[in-house]
This record gives C-alpha cells, sequence and structure tokens, in this order.
C-alpha cells in the first residue's frame, strides 16, 4: 500500500493508503474526495486538477494537451497544477501530498 496526504476543498488534511495501479483520480474519488472527473479520465474536463504541493518531481510534468487543459483553469498553479487523472499510481508516490483545486 502506498500513502499519501490530500487535502480537501475545505482545508482539511488526512492520509490515505492505496495500492498502486490506477489512476489517482480514481483513488482519490474511491476515497470520497470530491473529484467530479466528468470526462472519465479522457483529459477534457479538467474536474480532477489537483495541486500536488509535495512530490511533484516524482509525478512529472504534465504533457502538452494536459497543459493547455490546465492553462484554462482560472485555479491554475504553474509547478503544482496536474490532472490525477493523467497521474498513475505507483510505489515512486509514497509520500505524495496533494490538495484538490477549487
Ligand atoms: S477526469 Fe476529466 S480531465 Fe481528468
Amino acid at each position: 500500500m502506498i500513502e499519501l496526504d490530500v487535502i480537501d476543498r475545505k482545508g482539511r488534511e488526512r492520509s490515505i493508503s492505496v495500492p498502486p495501479g490506477g489512476s489517482l483520480m480514481s483513488v482519490l474519488k474511491a476515497s470520497g474526495l470530491p473529484i467530479a472527473a466528468t470526462c472519465s479520465g479522457a483529459k477534457s474536463c479538467a474536474t480532477c486538477h489537483v495541486f500536488v504541493l509535495d512530490g511533484y518531481d516524482q509525478v512529472g510534468q504534465p504533457d502538452e494537451d494536459e497543459l493547455d487543459l490546465l492553462l484554462e483553469a482560472d485555479s491554475y498553479r504553474e509547478g503544482v497544477s496536474r490532472l490525477s487523472c493523467q497521474i498513475q499510481v505507483t510505489a515512486a508516490l509514497a509520500g505524495l501530498r496533494v490538495e484538490v483545486a477549487p
């Protein structure tokens, strides 16, 4: 299991333990966080937007399509914004700290 720290839109932080595999969007949704993910991971809605506060180097940079979508979001923050549907959960993400974007 992989430990992640997550912050919801009310600023409440908690740790969740998730198995490797699947997307970060899926595990956040399964943990009850308010991720709409209306396009189900097709990289077209940005409702899975998160801020990667610790571990951005581990998840890597968004590709061009993802960055284009993120740049349309009012809450975009350079260097921390990612679409959680585009992040695969692997052991390398242990200790990741993410906040659900407004
Ligand atoms: S779920 Fe739609 S962009 Fe991630």
